[in-house]
């Protein structure tokens, strides 16, 4: 994260002044007489923000306008936040403290959006100084905010980032032995648990899912387990977080055949960096919860060992699939971890993988398709959640029939459906390796955005992250 993000009882700094506009009792503390005429002035014309030179410093005044959607004033808050990040470049303000005149909500989504709008990925740069913004620091002044609830929003920003550094994050770097790296080092930092199983393990195991996209590659394999099991947890048995980990995908033999598409498969593991950054912000939050993250790491190559479409795997819970697509590789990958959480008797599993270029036809970077069959209650809890950080769910059906286009001739299944709903064939085929209550989050519209888009900056956006958190929060209730 590279904005310093804490709060202050002092009002020395250029302010960012929310309000939701009904009244201006607040002005006089900090605006003159002729300064509240223009506020009033413009508010009348449903101006939207302003800007005040003052002696010193800068006073920005948000307007955030309550609507009878609070999910949507939240989010236009978020986004006049990220618009306001242009006029604090332009003026070079380098520290700035929010205050707030409007309810806690909206104050926590105007710190999401200037803290993540102000992200940047500029490790690669040489001159780093110059490229980085201007804007260093956020602080909050809101008597209101309780001391958990500031930590916990701080948490979960970072752990956004962090999640958009592992996905901005070139295959040079970001291969399947360092990715494991960095979980290890994230889990010395944060306080969980992390067992990283090599190549060898990994063939032990019969791991044959992972193992088969994996014969392509010059580099072996990890499956990565991150384990948070805090002695006063509310649950007895853990909610698992699997992601998939595929570090480049190039579609394998069947080589990608969509025009560019291979220029951004860097992102094929934004689902595992989602369950990492999950982690942490509930490591770091120290949520009194047993959360598993489960990652299956390895780069999908046509090379010279690389399975071959007509292939038959022996996946590691036993059912034989049919390789009828190399670039169909994430659902081989997953297959292993989910079949892995098994010995968790989980409570719930929740899968989060760039899966499929039709989830991402479907409804966009605007939202996530999920499917599965855990119970109403969570189910709620999630699209809630969903709508409460903007990282909005839509549910698909998981129909019999969807099932039946994955039938083989020659295995158990096979890895390619038909012509049609291939987010759903995909998750039907999931589902064999599943037998606990489980979701399926398809994320491969949100994952990764080609230019900016308000607070979601351009490559990765971390999606996943928020959204868990706040459901793991409501969960507990
Ligand atoms: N990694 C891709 C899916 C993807 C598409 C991720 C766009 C991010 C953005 C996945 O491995 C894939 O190639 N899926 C194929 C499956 C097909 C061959 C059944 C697809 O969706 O085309
Ligand atoms: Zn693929
Ligand atoms: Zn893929």
């Amino acid at each position: 994260m590279n904005t310093k993000f804490s709060h202050t009882k002092s009002l020395k700094n250029n302010l960012i002044i929310i309000s939701d506009g009904s009244n201006l009792d607040w002005a006089d503390n900090y605006l003159s007489p002729g300064e509240i005429t223009v506020l009033s002035k413009g508010l009348q014309k449903e101006v939207k923000s302003f800007v005040f030179p003052k002696a010193i410093n800068f006073a920005f005044v948000l307007i955030a306008k309550e609507s009878h959607d609070e999910y949507r004033t939240q989010e236009d808050a978020r986004l006049a936040a990220a618009d306001l990040l242009d006029k604090l470049e332009h003026y070079k303000i380098r520290s700035a403290t929010v205050i707030n005149h409007s309810n806690l909500n909206i104050v926590a989504a105007v710190a999401e959006g200037l803290v993540l709008g102000n992200y940047q990925f500029l490790k690669y740069f040489n001159d780093k100084k110059a490229k980085a913004n201007s804007l260093k620091e956020v602080k909050i002044h809101a008597s209101g905010m309780k001391k958990g609830d500031f930590e916990r929003l701080s948490h979960v920003l970072e752990s956004t980032c962090k999640a958009r550094d592992m996905v901005n994050e070139p295959h040079s770097y970001m291969n399947a032995p360092n990715f494991s790296e960095e979980v290890k080092a994230l889990g010395k930092e944060c306080g969980f648990k992390v067992k990283v199983f090599d190549k060898k393990k990994i063939e032990k195991m019969g791991m044959g899912g992972l193992l088969s996209v994996n014969q392509g590659s010059m580099l072996p394999p990890t499956f990565n387990i991150m384990e948070w099991m805090p002695k006063n947890a509310k649950n007895s048995n853990p909610i698992v977080l699997v992601g998939k980990g595929v570090m480049y995908d190039t579609g394998g033999l069947s080589l990608k055949p969509t025009k560019n598409s291979m220029d951004y498969m860097k992102c094929d593991m934004a689902g595992s960096a989602a369950v990492v950054g999950i982690m942490m912000a509930v490591a770091k939050a120290k949520l009194p919860l047993k959360v598993v993250a489960l990652v299956g790491a390895t780069d999908n190559r046509p090379g010279q060992d690389a399975y071959v479409p007509g292939d038959v795997v022996t996946t590691y819970s036993g059912i034989t699939v049919e390789v009828l697509n190399t670039d169909a590789e994430g659902r081989m990958t997953l297959a292993d971890s989910l079949h892995y959480a098994k010995q968790y008797e989980p409570e719930l599993v929740m899968d989060f993988a760039t899966l499929t270029g039709a989830a991402a036809y479907c409804i966009g970077p605007e939202g996530i398709p999920f499917m599965g069959n855990a119970d109403s209650k969570v189910k709620y809890k999630l699209e809630q959640s969903g709508h409460n950080t903007h990282e909005r769910l839509v549910e698909m059906p998981m129909w019999k029939e969807y099932g039946e286009t994955i039938k083989s001739d020659i295995a158990d299944i096979k890895n390619l459906g038909g012509a049609y709903a291939g987010h759903i064939t995909a998750g039907k085929f999931l589902e064999h390796f599943t037998d606990y209550p489980w979701l399926h989050f398809d994320i491969a519209g949100p994952a990764y955005l080609h230019k900016k888009s308000g607070y979601r900056t351009k490559e990765g956006t971390g999606v996943g992250v928020r959204l868990i958190f706040d459901f793991l929060r409501r969960y507990l209730d």
